[in-house]
């Protein structure tokens, strides 16, 4: 991969990028979903069946984003941002906080984040130092005593702002995608969408992902293997300011 001081870059992360930090991936071995059915934990039907066991899973997975630290791949993203500044863009598909605690700044969580929870009804975000207090059970809305949900974007429902994710996608002159199965559709087909506007494409992982047909180079290899080499060889190519 090789960009130029003129290039739009635009990056999507999965969990991959946060297996190096200790946090399972969804799909293969140890997979996230510990025992729970996909349909049991992170569907509406599933709030709507047994909201308690849902707040729990969530709780159980906040925990653990809150005791795992950015790895090196997180950070040689907050690095190139550092030196693209407004022609990068990060999408994670992950609910974790590690690019922003890596630095990341021009992010977008597109299926949510473990550290906003909304109410059911009235959609009042629900403050975070309450989250934590009650993390273990169910909180209520102060407002209207509704339960208070993850603030997650379920199988189902539509991930958040894809206006402004499709708008940066159209300026990208390389999509840049790090540890992502490619089985999860919007996110899955950024990669086509990038091919019919003839959008460099770039793929980071230990293992071909399903779409990968689609991508113009593979570099296989972990994220925080990957991911800093581009910083040493992209560095000179890159404005500094
Ligand atoms: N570095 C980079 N990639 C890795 C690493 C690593 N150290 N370890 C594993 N991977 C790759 C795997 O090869 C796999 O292709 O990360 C990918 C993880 O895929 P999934 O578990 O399917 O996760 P993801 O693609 O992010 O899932 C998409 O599905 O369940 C939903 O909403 C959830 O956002 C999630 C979406």
């Amino acid at each position: 991969m090789h960009l130029t001081p003129q290039d739009h870059l635009f990056v999507l992360t999965g969990a991959g990028i946060s297996a190096e930090s200790g946090l399972a991936t969804f799909r293969g071995s140890g997979g996230l979903w510990n025992g729970y059915r996909v349909e049991q934990v992170a569907t509406p039907e599933a709030w709507a069946a047994d909201p308690e066991l849902v707040w729990h899973f969530y709780s159980q997975r906040r925990r653990n984003a809150v005791s795992a630290d950015p790895n090196a791949a997180h950070l040689a993203l907050a690095k190139i941002e550092e030196q693209l500044g407004d022609r990068f863009y990060l999408c994670t598909q992950n609910v974790d906080d590690l690019h922003e605690r890596a630095g990341s700044a021009r992010i977008h969580h597109m299926h949510g984040s473990l550290f906003q929870s909304r109410c059911t009804r009235c959609n009042q975000p629900f403050p975070d130092k309450a989250l934590y207090e009650t993390a273990a059970t169910l909180p209520l809305c102060d407002r209207c005593r509704a339960p208070v949900r993850p603030h997650i974007v379920w199988f189902g429902e539509i991930p958040l702002d894809m206006d402004t994710i499709y708008r940066k996608l159209d300026r990208a002159t390389v999509l840049l995608v790090v540890g992502t199965s490619g089985s999860v559709y919007p996110a899955a087909g950024f990669v086509h969408i990038a091919n019919q506007r003839r959008i460099h494409t770039v793929y980071v992982g230990p293992e071909e992902p399903l779409n990968r047909e689609a991508f113009d180079e593979i570099l296989l290899g972990t994220a925080t293997e990957v991911l800093p080499s581009l910083l040493r060889e992209d560095h000179s190519n890159l404005p500094h300011y």
